[in-house]
């Protein structure tokens, strides 16, 4: 047992680190770095700033004269790509890999040094400078996961125009709402993807997109998959018949930015049927992103680490594209399926790139467990030394999997809670951290976590209440884009001087945080974020349906699954391929991702006299649980 990290005895099940990883570790004393934070935050993020090229120093670390709006490290000048890319290339860095890519068909390996990286966005950026891109302006991207759509990315916040990447997963209606809300003029494409070998036709939901909205004026087209793909004249553009113009290759100075100015607007699920655009900023976003991958990753130069989120969602945004990059690390990205074509496709590419981190969703963990041990165990995983997990609540089972069959039991466990809107992780354990399989442990330097009552009093320990942040932080979204009130009643409205997660949490008296999951109308399916709102506004916009409700039901490897139940419109009744048909719809509307497990045809839909469709009573009956209050269910 360890001396460092822990004050008496922990309760429960606890793995301790080794003193190897201590050793190793840039936090040898968490409880004493904690106090500090939290007693001097100011100062704690002053410190954690001065690590990062500013072009202006900040006048004012953190400005809280009008909560819930609090702007961080005022006055200060900055741009995120200084410290992701320029800085490196006047150290031994220059010629480090930054990006190790592999494709889904495994016939295809591209590598970038920082070097490299900064040509090609360099490139990009001059690209977009030509179709008259400016600071201010909001570019959409809608790619699959290959080098470019980072290049892209890190172009827009290169020139000062802020993205908005929208996952290549969703579809069409998903596609067209997002680029509307962000008035977007210029979206970044490709042809298509390859997902489990097949061809997503990207292009052709990006048409259907724009066709359903106004604002776009060019498009850009990288070619991933050469397959025919319609392309409007004078709107759109091939990315390397324009990599072929001899501007493209001129130098391009960094924007220097206000620290709080415009880094980006990343779509995600709420209560309503319209996602909202989280809001990050160059200053405060980029601090945080890379203090919290710094000390929660122990990430240091001679790490290999692969980060198996999609770009296109904020883990992807703070910790594949902008976290790493800052910390000048060695990141690897893999194009497809985890199990493609066969169940032990991570596992052989950790051996054979040597990964020494590793970070993927519970979700993905559970799929492979189910493959059995022997996929993993025909491979050398000795690389690695530290695994992470993100996106919704591990179940101890797939924990002790990930932990003994895949870390072989050397490896720390990082169980990182946090959300879009948090910016980066708020709750985690640090490698040195004594883990209880299932616990996000402890929260991270200058986060004041909590556990509330309904009434805004911390509970006991053990007992179930609010997930809340009781102080602002450098990560902290700055909003939701054209709708400050939503921002301050959403999170701040129930307790007004703490941020209200929105998740379910109990806290032990080890003070160790359990997240239980969603206590709104979101659904979490494969780790990711739906909103109940959304999947039934697809449903009605289907000729045959008048009412449609969802719910997320316990699932092995997705977490939760989706299950909706329809209201047919007069004259139209259940045919034996309407189902599929709907899920078709669904798929054709959002995306893949938020395709029903099952649908139910109903008559009528239980609502309450308010006519407000009460999910819970749908979810109480599909368990075969206890219906609890129906006083409010109209008869
Ligand atoms: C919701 C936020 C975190 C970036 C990716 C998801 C759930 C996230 C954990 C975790 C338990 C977790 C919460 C949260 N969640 N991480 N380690 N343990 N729950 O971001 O799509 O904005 O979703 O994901 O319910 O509220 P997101």
């Amino acid at each position: 047992m360890n001396e460092v990290n822990t004050n008496g005895k922990l309760e429960g099940d606890v793995y301790y680190p080794s003193q190897e990883v201590i050793e190793k570790s840039y936090t040898k004393d968490y409880d004493s770095m904690y106090k500090r934070s939290i007693e001097e935050p100011e100062k704690f993020w002053d410190e954690m700033a001065r690590e990062y090229y500013w072009s202006k120093p900040w006048d004012k670390v953190l400005d809280d004269s009008n909560p819930p709006f609090f702007k961080w490290f005022v006055g200060g000048k900055t741009n995120i790509v200084s410290n992701a890319i320029d800085r490196h290339l006047t150290t031994y860095r220059k010629n480090k890999l930054a990006l190790i890519w592999e494709s889904e068909a495994g016939d295809e390996v591209r590598t970038f040094s920082y070097y490299a990286l900064n040509r090609e966005v360099t490139r990009f950026a001059n690209i977009l400078k030509g179709m008259g891109v400016k600071k201010g302006d909001i570019v959409t991207i809608y790619m699959p996961r290959i080098p470019e759509l980072q290049f892209a990315m890190l172009a827009c916040a290169k020139i000062g125009a802020a993205h908005s990447v929208v996952y290549g997963g969703f579809s069409v209606e998903s596609l067209a709402e997002r680029i509307e809300d962000a008035r977007s003029k210029v979206l970044i494409t490709a042809d298509g993807g390859f997902m489990r070998g097949k061809i997503v036709n990207l292009k052709q939901i990006a048409n259907e997109a724009i066709a359903r909205q106004g604002t776009i004026e060019h498009v850009v087209v990288v070619k991933r998959t050469g397959h025919d793909v319609h392309m409007e004249q004078g709107r759109d553009y091939w990315y390397h018949d324009l990599l072929g113009m001899p501007i493209i290759n001129q130098p391009c100075e960094t924007e220097q930015m206000d620290a709080e100015d415009l880094l980006y607007v990343l779509y995600t699920s709420g209560t309503t049927g319209k996602p909202k655009g989280v809001i990050h900023t160059h200053g405060g976003y980029m601090v945080f992103i890379s203090a919290t991958y710094k000390y929660i990753f122990d990430i240091n130069d001679e790490d290999r680490y692969w980060c198996a989120a999609d770009p296109g969602w904020v883990t992807g945004h703070s910790y594949i594209v902008y976290g790493p990059l800052i910390q000048g690390a060695t990141s690897f990205m893999y194009e497809g399926a985890p199990n493609f074509p066969y169940p032990n496709r991570w596992w052989k590419m950790i051996e054979k790139y040597g990964i020494t981190v590793l970070y993927a969703a519970p979700t993905a963990i559970r799929g492979l467990m189910r493959f059995g041990d022997a996929w993993p165990n025909r491979h050398d995983l000795s690389s690695l030394r530290l695994l992470g997990s993100v996106g919704e609540p591990i179940n101890p089972e797939a924990w002790k999997w990930y932990y003994e069959v895949i870390g072989r039991s050397k490896c720390p466990i990082v169980d990182t809670w946090w959300q879009t809107e948090t910016g980066g992780i708020m709750i985690s354990a640090l490698p040195t951290t004594p883990l209880k399989p299932g616990s996000a442990t402890r929260p991270f330097f200058g986060i004041q976590a909590d556990v509330y009552d309904l009434d805004g009093k911390p509970t006991a320990p053990g007992e179930e209440g609010l997930l809340v942040v009781t102080k602002p932080w450098p990560g902290l979204m700055r909003g939701i884009l054209h709708d400050p009130e939503r921002y301050k009643q959403q999170y701040f409205g129930k307790f007004t001087t703490a941020y209200e997660a929105g998740d379910a949490a109990r806290k032990d008296k080890d003070g160790y945080f359990w997240v239980i999951g969603r206590l709104d109308d979101v659904i979490k399916v494969s780790g990711y974020r739906l909103g109940t709102a959304e999947i039934e506004s697809a449903l009605v916009s289907h000729p045959a349906v008048s009412e449609a409700a969802a719910i997320g039901l316990p699932h092995d490897v997705k977490g939760h699954a989706i299950h909706v139940y329809v209201v047919l419109k007069e004259g139209f009744s259940e045919t034996e391929t309407l189902g599929e048909e709907l899920k078709k719809h669904v798929d054709h509307e959002i995306g893949p991702i938020a395709r029903p497990e099952k649908i139910e045809i109903m008559s009528s839909l239980p609502k309450t006299r308010s006519g407000k469709i009460m999910r819970r009573l749908l979810r109480a009956r599909a368990l075969g649980q206890p219906e609890g209050d129906k006083s409010t269910l109209e008869e």
